[in-house]
């Protein structure tokens, strides 16, 4: 199976030396694409900035920065694939300016001053934009939670038109964010949900991958 796993974070620009983001640090995705890559698939990962080395024996690696760069390489590289892994922490907003100079304390000969209230604009969901691509394509999602975690989750499940959500509280300890194990809930529309004990974000992703293998039998 050719499997697209997108990991990491995002940035968003507010000038050439500040920019918005999150705490990802690309260690889920990268051990789901080490999984699948040990079960014997072929993997595109693309890649927010992280300080990880892409895994040995990738069939592509694709770095972006922004949600905007994300989503065009997940249009372009999905018509190819059976799968896709979205652990990618996207920012949901982006600066509605992005100033092509820094940004000084105060404005000066000429030079823009940094606003003190900064003006966002919506990111597009990407897992919603390439929906109408899914056709017979596996579509996992995590979902970051810090309340609420599995009706949260039961929400983006449906909305994104999953086939398998996993959500991971972000606030428990050795789960979410910069951890090398997480503690996770699998969601698949209509059943149960089901929660794995805190294990190796590697070991989760041999599971992710038995899902898939499940779902897309290799013949
Ligand atoms: O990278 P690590 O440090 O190992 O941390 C792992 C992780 C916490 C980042 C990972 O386990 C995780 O939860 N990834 C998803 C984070 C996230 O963006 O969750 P969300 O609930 O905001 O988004 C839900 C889903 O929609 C995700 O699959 C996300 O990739 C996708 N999404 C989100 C926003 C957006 N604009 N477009 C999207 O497609």
């Amino acid at each position: 199976m050719r499997i697209l796993i997108t990991a990491g974070p995002t940035r968003e620009f507010i000038d050439p030396v500040r920019f918005i983001s999150n705490r990802s640090t690309g260690k889920m995705g990268y051990a789901i694409a080490e999984a699948a890559i040990a079960a014997g698939h072929e993997v595109i990962l693309v890649s927010g900035p992280v300080s990880l080395e892409p895994p040995a024996g990738l069939f592509k690696f694709v770095s972006i920065v922004s949600a905007l760069d994300l989503l065009e390489a997940v249009q372009r590289e999905l018509p190819d694939t059976e799968a896709l892994v979205m652990t990618a922490a996207v920012a949901d907003f982006r600066p509605k300016q992005q100033a092509h100079q820094k940004l000084h304390k105060k404005a000066t000969d000429g030079r823009d001053a940094m606003p003190t209230c900064l003006e966002l604009t919506p990111n597009p969901d990407i897992l919603k934009t390439i929906r109408p691509l899914k056709e017979n394509r596996i579509f996992v999602g995590f979902a970051a939670e810090t309340n609420d975690v599995i009706s949260s989750a039961t929400d983006k499940l449906v909305q994104k038109g999953l086939d398998l959500l996993v959500a991971n509280d972000v606030t428990k300890p050795g789960a979410g964010f910069g951890t090398d194990t997480n503690l996770v809930t699998l969601l698949e529309p209509n059943q149960a949900p089901v929660s794995l004990p805190l294990q190796s974000k590697r070991s989760i992703g041999d599971e992710i991958v038995r899902f898939l293998e499940r779902k897309h039998p290799i013949v």
